[in-house]
């Protein structure tokens, strides 16, 4: 019966315990797309506090059309859409290694939901002409030329990670983005041979993982995907599981189970996780996955109680958790535990920080106005 602090293995990645820091963006890149000291020293503490993994905010794996302009206050993404900038990670990579946490790069590509002022007045792309309801626009469908470029694009990104000493790399297949359009029956009506059935729409992560194989060889390739997109017509539970099962077998090593989409944002990063029947709201999907797929699972989701971390690794359906929220507001939150603090998190699940994503660099609100009464 594995426990949190036990260590586990993941294809050839040695991780030290089964917590990991889900995928936040956390708006600490600069203009040209490189990291900043603050987010190094955030990894640091996250590394020093005990996470066993790291996943980095999703990393852009395309430039913006848009060239941005220098801002110290803006919170920008980072980018791995040249070899340079892999230069930029490996100091980061190298001090979190120091303090005994493993690494991972998100890459993504924001398909129909890249926000319109990026694009430069240009449509954004995705699998097929369906509008954005929360920006109200409609994309433009990728062209078969296109998809080919975005295949190599993502593979060489993950080259990239690798390059730069990450320990693996996951594939952003979850919110909406252009991963997740593809999945997607709301989003993918394609009727080439990117879209139709399941194994069609999964074509383009098979696709993927194929060409990143070529560059990286025996090298953890995880995917965050949606396990149910919360949207009329969307990917539901017992086709997220047909998609696992098809990438697997492809060559995927690792799932992180997540939901949600843009037009369903409240299921992103639920709300009002205050007792524990609201924790782990994403179990039961994870459950199906398992049952389709022997690949480690990793589950995220208002997990937020030693107590209920231990009754999903114990139960086995999840050979992981992962957290985003709780470590915004307290980084040393393992080391917490391992001491014997064994309360939960003191996250609130505000979603304050998830609501200013894009404006503000990561930070908790809650925290911050308590030390604002503090001071004053
Ligand atoms: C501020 C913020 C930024 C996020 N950025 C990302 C991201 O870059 N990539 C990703 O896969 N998920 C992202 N998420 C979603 C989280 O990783 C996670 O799936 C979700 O918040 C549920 O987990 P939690 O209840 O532990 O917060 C973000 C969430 C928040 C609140
Ligand atoms: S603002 Fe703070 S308390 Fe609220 S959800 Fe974010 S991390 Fe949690």
């Amino acid at each position: 019966m594995p426990s949190m602090f036990d260590p586990i293995k993941i294809k050839n990645l040695n991780i030290r315990n089964r917590i990991a820091r889900s995928a936040t963006y956390e708006g600490m890149g600069n203009h040209r797309g490189e990291p900043s000291r603050h987010l190094a020293q955030l990894y640091n503490a996250l590394a020093e506090g005990g996470v066993g993994l790291i996943f980095t905010s999703a990393t852009m794996i395309e430039k913006f059309k848009l060239e941005l302009p220098p801002d110290a206050d803006m919170p920008y993404p980072t980018f791995i859409h040249t070899d340079e900038m892999a230069e930029f990670w490996k100091p980061i990579v190298k001090d979190v290694h120091a303090r005994g946490a493993a690494i991972a790069m998100q890459v993504v590509h924001a398909g129909r939901q890249e926000a319109p002022i990026v694009r430069d007045g240009e449509a954004p792309i995705a699998p097929s002409a369906v509008q954005e309801k929360t920006y109200g626009v409609v994309p433009r469908e990728i062209t078969l030329a296109e998809i080919k470029d975005m295949i190599e694009n993502f593979a060489q990104a993950v080259r990239r990670g690798k390059s730069a000493g990450f320990d693996a790399a996951q594939l952003h297949g979850g919110h909406g983005y252009l991963i997740s359009n593809f999945i997607s029956p709301y989003t993918n009506r394609r009727t080439d041979e990117y879209g139709g059935d399941t194994a069609r729409r999964a074509r383009f992560i098979v696709d993927i993982v194929r060409r990143a194989r070529e560059f990286v060889g025996d090298y953890p390739i995880m995917i965050k995907m949606n396990c149910d997109d919360f949207i009329p017509g969307g990917l539901d539970k017992d086709e997220a599981a047909r998609v696992a099962n098809i990438i697997t077998k492809a060559g995927i090593d690792c799932i992180e189970v997540t939901g949600g989409i843009y037009e369903s944002r409240e299921q992103m990063s639920r709300k009002g996780i205050n007792k524990e029947e609201k924790e782990a709201y994403l179990r039961p999907y994870a459950e199906a996955l398992r049952k389709a797929v022997g690949v480690p699972l990793i589950l995220v989701g208002g997990v937020r109680s030693p107590k209920v971390i231990d009754r999903i690794l114990s139960d086995g359906a999840a050979d992981m958790v992962s957290l985003s929220r709780p470590f915004i507001r307290e980084p040393h939150l393992v080391n917490r535990w391992k001491q014997g603090d064994l309360s939960k998190a003191t996250c609130i699940s505000c979603n304050q920080c998830g609501e200013n994503t894009f404006t503000q660099p990561m930070r908790c609100y809650v925290e911050e106005a308590l030390k604002a009464g503090k001071d004053s």
